[in-house]
């Protein structure tokens, strides 16, 4: 076995960021579930270790989000290290730590790794490996968090991916066929063939019959970057998971489920009425989960698992939440409160989320001043927080603990680098201690908006900068720029740009 044990190396990963990675936000997800998360307050030390951390953006975005933290990231493809350690250099930070490392050999000896971390996150990495490689990643985790930390691990799911399957096994048998040379088109090239045995919308064929969400799966492919292609699909031990069984596997390692990063998720009430009292009513929580898997279709877990429990009682979870402070982040003037979520749309009264944007709309607030403005109970208004989270409308507040100059030093370096055509898509929002969002075109219209360009200008300067990136434009440019022009208040408003 060479080794990768089967890990698809042969091309580096894709730049994502994922703001469920947030220390704020996986202390807030434990927190709704009774959990007293091992950092007291914003502003801590603390230690943070990402497993399998790929071209490491996301975690050099929070490096610099949060100072006070020590980052550490380990990834064995050597090419995504060398990325990553460029990119701390290039974005000044010195709480970052990239090594190049294997989870099988850690796990036996993780060395000063071992019962130092509060935080492990293992993001994209259990369903892409083989099962003694997914052992040691858990057993390293375990054996890395100190007692009472916060394990994160997201995974693909069935019963969701029962019918993308098909297309795995397809896909690999044609890259076995045509070799690693030609694994990219190996897997358009599965995707056309097993298009064609979907038969048309009007005649499906039995496949298409019994996979109906197949057919939108696969019109996605052509569009999707060769690097997430290949890692997502061309690995010897991709297997999505069954929620009871990715739970019994973290259990045999000491990791205990708790809840879900995915907030929404953490609401029974939010499911669909049809399925709800069955899954209400079942005692067992590992059967719980799974019941609500199997109702909803999941494809996708955000799983946060505790080395050890420390239960809040009633009021000392009370005066924790209390303490919590939220913030606006991208909220829109609405007078719907419709929330996409793994339970379908979900939507709020709208009366009691517009009282708690009002306040917010005056300043960042923490949880105990909004229960008392609002009047709202505290298990309504944790559900409200929760959504407005999960629908980008507000963030988590780190306003008291950040450093401005840093921060706006970072996000410099990045419109630089994705100036430059480095196909990142996220800059710091210090205020919240996370991320949002900037293309390529908001970030071509911000230098031009810097350089003080009338309107007619700044739609020249964005087609030609463009073209200078061999980019096409997706839209008109008065669109796009009206678009931003309605963004950029939000971003001010966060601390992303000086
Ligand atoms: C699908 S990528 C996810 C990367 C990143 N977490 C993200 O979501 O963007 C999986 C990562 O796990 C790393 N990896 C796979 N097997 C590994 C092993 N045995 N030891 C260390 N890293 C491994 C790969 O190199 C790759 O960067």
């Amino acid at each position: 076995m060479s080794w990768d044990h089967g890990y698809f190396s042969s091309t580096s990963y894709t730049s994502g960021v994922y703001r469920e990675l947030a220390p704020a936000w996986l202390d807030f997800a434990v927190l709704l579930n009774g959990h007293a998360p091992q950092r007291g307050q914003e502003g801590e030390p603390f230690a943070y270790l990402e497993l399998g951390s790929g071209m490491g953006l996301g975690l050099c975005l929070l490096a610099a989000a949060y100072p006070e933290g020590e980052f550490t990231g380990i990834d064995f493809q050597p090419d995504h290290i060398v990325h990553s350690r460029r990119l701390a250099k290039r974005l000044g930070l010195n709480n970052i730590t990239f090594q190049e490392a294997d989870f099988l050999n850690l796990a036996a000896d993780p060395g000063p790794l071992a019962a130092a971390h509060h935080y492990v996150v293992a993001h994209g990495i259990a369903t892409w490996i083989t099962a003694p490689i997914q052992q040691a990643m858990l057993q390293l985790a375990s054996r890395a968090l100190t007692p009472g930390g916060i394990f994160y691990c997201s995974y693909n799911t069935y019963p969701g991916w029962l019918g993308a399957s098909a297309y795995q096994h397809l896909g690999e048998l044609t890259r076995q066929r045509q070799g690693d040379a030609k694994a990219a088109q190996a897997y358009q090239q599965a995707a056309a063939s097993l298009t064609s045995l979907l038969g048309s919308e009007e005649a499906p064929s039995a496949l298409a019959i019994s996979q109906p969400e197949l057919r939108g799966r696969l019109a996605q492919i052509p569009n999707q970057s060769s690097a997430y292609l290949l890692q997502e699909y061309a690995n010897e031990g991709w297997q999505p998971l069954y929620v009871a069984d990715m739970h019994q596997r973290c259990a045999a390692a000491k990791l205990r489920f708790h809840a879900s990063a995915t907030l929404p998720e953490n609401f029974l009430d939010f499911l669909p009425a049809n399925v709800r009292p069955l899954v209400q009513a079942e005692t067992d929580p590992s059967l719980r989960q799974s019941l609500q898997d199997l109702a909803i279709n999941q494809s996708f877990r955000r799983d946060l698992f505790l080395r050890g429990i420390a239960p809040y009682t009633n009021h000392e979870l009370r005066q924790r939440l209390a303490g919590i402070m939220v913030r606006l982040q991208e909220a829109p003037s609405t007078n719907t409160y419709s929330f996409m979520t793994s339970f379908g749309q979900v939507s709020g009264a709208p009366e009691p989320y517009a009282r708690v944007e009002s306040c917010l709309a005056q300043g960042p607030r923490s949880f105990g001043q909004l229960l008392g403005d609002t009047g709202l109970k505290l298990a309504e208004l944790g559900q409200i927080l929760a959504l407005l989270l999960h629908g980008g409308r507000i963030g988590l507040d780190r306003s008291g603990s950040i450093d401005v100059e840093r921060a706006r030093y970072v996000n410099e370096q990045l419109l630089e680098l994705i100036l430059s055509g480095r196909s990142y898509a996220h800059v710091l929002a210090p205020a919240s201690g996370n991320t949002v969002e900037l293309s390529l075109v908001e970030a071509l219209l911000l230098q031009g908006q810097r350089l003080q360009l009338s309107t007619n200008e700044l739609e020249q300067h964005l087609l030609k900068g463009l073209t200078a990136l061999g980019r096409s434009i997706n839209g008109e440019p008065a669109a796009l720029l009206a678009a931003f022009r309605e963004r950029l208040p939000h971003l001010e408003a966060l601390g992303i740009l000086p």
